[in-house]
């Protein structure tokens, strides 16, 4: 296995803007909720006619070839991209308790971990140490990281980092932790008390990973999924379902960062996470502004649902450039892309998206944005929260299918344009 490569944070590090020309973000869109999927935009029109798409695949075009992959025996993907950016894979704590029939698999292809579930607050809030903290302060719930163990001594068994997923959600966070007596019906408290839980849990969450495991988490995703206009205030700020906007107000994902930086080492990187970046791009830098001035914020983690109807070239990579072009960082930090049938052709349709999206993202790369990483969400099809889509890069046996040569660059693969 490649091993990962400093060359790109070093390279990252201290570069504030990134060259290249704006573009108008285009129509992302894609999950985010636990409960269903929603995958890109496919490209229609107001009228609801199929737009004309420069991408659209066509099953009859020929071959197409590249003879600039390394010649006979194929590295995998992180020694493939190793000098634009890590490969990272989301992983469920099932795959470290049956390491056997994935380890080859990971080792080959991705230096980078995120925990699927297990560094989520509902996973990381300890609610009866908590409960028991209660006699001493109401301010700073207990945590305990037994869950991610796992995955913390696999990456640090076999040199990989681990992005760090995520602090501050609406979603996956008990309610307990929100009310004065940590219970689901107790009364909510107030800005005050659940700012002070926030900034507890943040310093108490990233002491930790300092503390024991200096240098292992390099990105960190501080608040995830925070805009959403349908479901938002008059600012697009996410209310619904939302104790973090019931109990801080509209500015807890402001307050995340300040409290963040304050506790996060200098290489870890914050990252704002959240999926329909390129339909939400004007909306996410105008709400992050404050915080990036203030220097509070590194980057966007654009998590790349998407699907074979959406437009990658002239959509996706215009938000891309947008964020960059801002002066963020971005990173691919939850790719899969669906397709909606089993059968050879929506996988070779497939295979070209993955060759399109990491063709880009390298070239990208390599004119100077600054793209410091893709994480696949999830190891193969079966494990995939997208039931049915066939998403991911290996089968449910975990062979290689057409789309890991697609994100290889294959020459079997052709390119969508
Ligand atoms: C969102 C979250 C992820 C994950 C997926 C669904 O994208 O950010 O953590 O929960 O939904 O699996």
């Amino acid at each position: 296995m490649k091993k990962w490569s400093w060359k790109w944070a070093a390279l990252w590090a201290g570069l504030a803007i990134c060259l290249g020309a704006c573009g108008q973000p285009g129509g992302e869109k894609s999950s985010g909720e636990q409960q269903s999927v929603q995958t890109e935009d496919t490209g229609r029109n107001d009228s609801g006619a199929e737009a004309e798409d420069p991408e659209e695949v066509k099953s009859d075009q020929p071959e197409g070839t590249r003879a600039d992959l390394p010649g006979g025996d194929t590295p995998g993907l992180a020694a493939f991209y190793e000098d634009n950016f890590p490969i990272g894979v989301a992983l469920p704590g099932f795959v470290f308790e049956n390491m056997d029939n994935y380890e080859e698999v990971i080792l080959n292809n991705f230096n980078s971990i995120t925990c699927e579930n297990e560094m989520k607050p509902d996973f990381l809030l300890d609610r009866e140490g908590s409960q028991k903290k209660l006699d001493e302060t109401n301010l700073q719930a207990a945590v305990h990281f037994d869950a991610c163990m796992p995955a913390i001594e696999f990456a640090l068994k076999h040199d990989m980092k681990i992005r760090f997923h995520t602090l501050v959600w609406h979603s996956q966070t008990p309610e307990w932790f929100f009310t004065e007596d940590y219970t689901e019906d107790g009364k909510l408290v107030d800005r005050e008390v659940m700012l002070a839980r926030m900034e507890n849990y943040i310093a108490d969450v990233l002491g930790y990973f300092q503390e024991n495991y200096p240098g292992l988490i390099y990105a960190v995703d501080v608040v995830n999924e925070a805009f959403d206009p349908g479901n938002g205030d008059e600012n697009g700020v996410r209310m619904k379902d939302n104790l973090w906007y019931e109990t801080v107000g509209e500015d807890y994902y402001y307050q995340a960062f300040v409290f963040a930086r304050k506790y996060a080492s200098e290489d870890m990187r914050l990252f704002y996470n959240d999926y329909g970046c390129t339909d939400k791009a004007a909306l996410i830098l105008e709400r992050l502004a404050q915080a990036k001035e203030e220097g509070l914020i590194d980057g966007i983690g654009m998590q790349s649902h998407l699907s074979t109807g959406d437009r990658i070239q002239y959509k996706f990579m215009l938000a891309v450039k947008q964020f960059c072009d801002a002066g963020y960082e971005v990173q691919s930090t939850e790719l899969d892309i669906g397709v909606t049938e089993n059968s050879e052709a929506a996988f070779m349709t497939q295979a070209r998206k993955y060759r399109s999206f990491f063709k880009n993202m390298k070239s990208l790369q390599e004119e100077g944005y600054p793209i410091t990483g893709i994480t696949v969400w999830g190891l193969n099809d079966d494990l995939s929260w997208r039931t049915g889509e066939y998403g991911l890069l290996f089968d449910k046996d975990m062979n290689p299918k057409k789309a890991y040569q697609g994100a290889l660059m294959d020459p079997s693969v052709p390119d969508v344009e």
